[in-house]
């Protein structure tokens, strides 16, 4: 079998990660959530005071900064798990902000492209397709409606006990699309050879099969 390189691309919550896992589970391939380095970086430089518009002090931030993961899609900033702690709301906003600095993105896409320099991965994030990997074998960008992104949001933060404003969700949802769509350098876009699947009214077999039958022409 041909191992590949698979690109997953597309807004907040549109379910990346989600079908990431499972994809990379039933492909036994590694996946690489990308959202989260910028999150690392977003939450080290609130612990290091750092503000989160000085370019120059993030990016040698970064050098001293270690982000691993885990078999179990823990993450690890110099060793210790800040899994939970980066997935707050405020975190969110802070790794879109950071995320916009060309020198930020400039030391992760080099991390990110050593990473998955072999084949078999699955890297979920924004611009997979479009800078770095630019030769995935396949590539998708998900989007789903403002309204489908917030509720599933709503939903996850009540079966895991988080206290959570969906209009604050939903508000945040579409700030954050603005951020990401509109900065200078890398914006969230969807690769000229990208597939696009909309999510909103499909189920996460349904996902997951739409992009199986993408790889499977590529891996026999
Ligand atoms: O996927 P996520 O919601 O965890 O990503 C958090 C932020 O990080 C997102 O708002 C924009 C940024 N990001 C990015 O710029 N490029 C990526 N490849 C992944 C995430």
């Amino acid at each position: 079998m041909n191992r590949i390189n698979i690109a997953i691309d597309g807004p907040s919550a549109a379910g990346k990660s989600t079908i990431s896992k499972l994809l990379a589970k039933e492909l036994g391939y590694a996946h690489l959530d990308t959202g989260a380095m910028y999150r690392c970086v977003g939450y080290y430089s609130k612990v290091k005071g750092i503000d989160e518009h000085d370019e120059q002090a993030l990016a040698a931030m970064i050098d001293d900064m270690q982000i691993s993961f885990d078999s179990m899609g823990n993450v690890f900033i110099n060793g210790e798990d800040v899994s939970k702690a980066i997935r707050t709301n405020d975190m969110s906003m802070r790794a879109s902000s950071v995320s916009a600095h060309p020198m930020v993105r400039e030391k992760l896409v080099e991390m990110q492209q050593k990473i998955a320099k072999d084949k078999g991965y699955i890297l979920d994030g924004r611009d997979i397709g479009t800078v770095v990997l630019p030769d995935a074998e396949v590539k998708v960008y998900m989007i789903a409606s403002v309204e489908a992104r917030a509720k599933r949001r709503f939903k996850e933060y009540e079966e895991k006990h988080i206290e959570a404003d969906y209009d604050e969700i939903y508000q945040d949802i579409e700030k954050r699309d603005y951020q990401d769509m509109n900065r200078k350098t890398s914006p969230l876009r969807k690769a000229d050879d990208a597939k696009e699947i909309d999510t909103s009214d499909m189920t996460i077999e349904e996902v997951v099969s739409a992009i199986r039958n993408l790889i499977q022409p590529c891996i026999e």
